[in-house]
C-alpha cells in the first residue's frame, strides 16, 4: 500500500477522518505537526500512530522543513496529505516532493484560495460553498483540482455554521479522493 504521512496543525478531523479510512488504498505512517500542542497529534498518539512534532519557532523554516523532511522519509513516507496544515510549505520542499502532496482546501477552487473561505462565500452572496482536494504545488492553493464537493449555503447561515456544513463533506471527500489518485 502507498505510504501517506499526515501533516496537521490543530483539532485534525480530516486527519482522523483519513486515518479511520486507511488499511483500503493507503497506509498512514506517520501523523506530524508543526504545533506540539495540537489536539490532532495527541489523538494519533492514542491509536499508536508514529507521531513527529516540532515548531519551526526558534530554529527557522529551513532547518523545520529539514528535520520534517527527514522524519517522514525515516517513517518510510512516500505521498503527503495535508489536513488542517497552516503553513506554508517552502519552493524547495515542495519540490522534493513534487506531485505527491495533496491538500483539502475549505472553497471550491479556484474560490477563495488562502483563508477565511466561508466568510467570503457567504459575503459575496454564493448559493454554494463546498471544499476541494488539490495537488501542492509552488502556488498557494494552486494546484490541480483532484475532486470537490458542494454544500449549500443557507439564508442564516454564518462562517460558524457553513464551516461544519463544509467540514462534513470534507472528512467524505478526503479520503476517497486520496484513494482514487494513489490508484490512478
Ligand atoms: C479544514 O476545514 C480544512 O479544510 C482547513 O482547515 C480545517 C482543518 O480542520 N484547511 C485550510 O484552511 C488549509 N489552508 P481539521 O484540523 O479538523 O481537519
Amino acid at each position: 500500500l502507498p505510504k501517506v504521512a499526515i501533516l496537521v496543525s490543530g483539532r485534525g478531523s480530516n486527519m482522523q477522518s483519513l486515518v479511520r479510512a486507511a488499511g483500503d488504498g493507503y497506509e498512514v505512517v506517520v501523523v506530524a505537526s508543526d504545533r506540539p500542542e495540537a489536539a490532532g497529534l495527541a489523538w494519533a498518539r492514542e491509536q499508536g500512530i508514529p507521531t513527529f512534532a516540532l515548531s519551526p519557532k526558534g530554529i527557522g523554516k529551513a532547518a523545520y522543513e529539514a528535520a520534517l523532511d527527514a522524519a517522514l522519509r525515516a517513517a518510510g513516507a512516500e505521498y503527503i496529505a495535508l489536513a488542517g496544515y497552516m503553513r506554508l510549505l517552502s519552493d524547495r520542499f515542495v519540490a522534493d516532493w513534487r506531485g505527491r502532496i495533496v491538500n483539502i482546501h475549505p472553497s471550491l477552487l479556484p474560490k477563495y484560495k488562502g483563508l477565511d473561505t466561508h466568510a467570503r462565500a457567504i459575503e459575496a452572496g454564493d448559493a454554494e460553498a463546498g471544499c476541494s482536494v488539490h495537488v501542492v504545488t509552488e502556488e498557494l492553493d494552486g494546484g490541480a483540482v483532484l475532486g470537490q464537493a458542494n454544500v449549500p449555503i443557507l439564508p442564516g447561515d454564518d462562517a460558524e455554521t457553513l464551516a461544519s456544513r463544509v467540514l462534513e463533506a470534507e472528512h467524505q471527500l478526503y479520503p476517497r479522493v486520496l484513494k482514487e489518485w494513489l490508484a490512478r
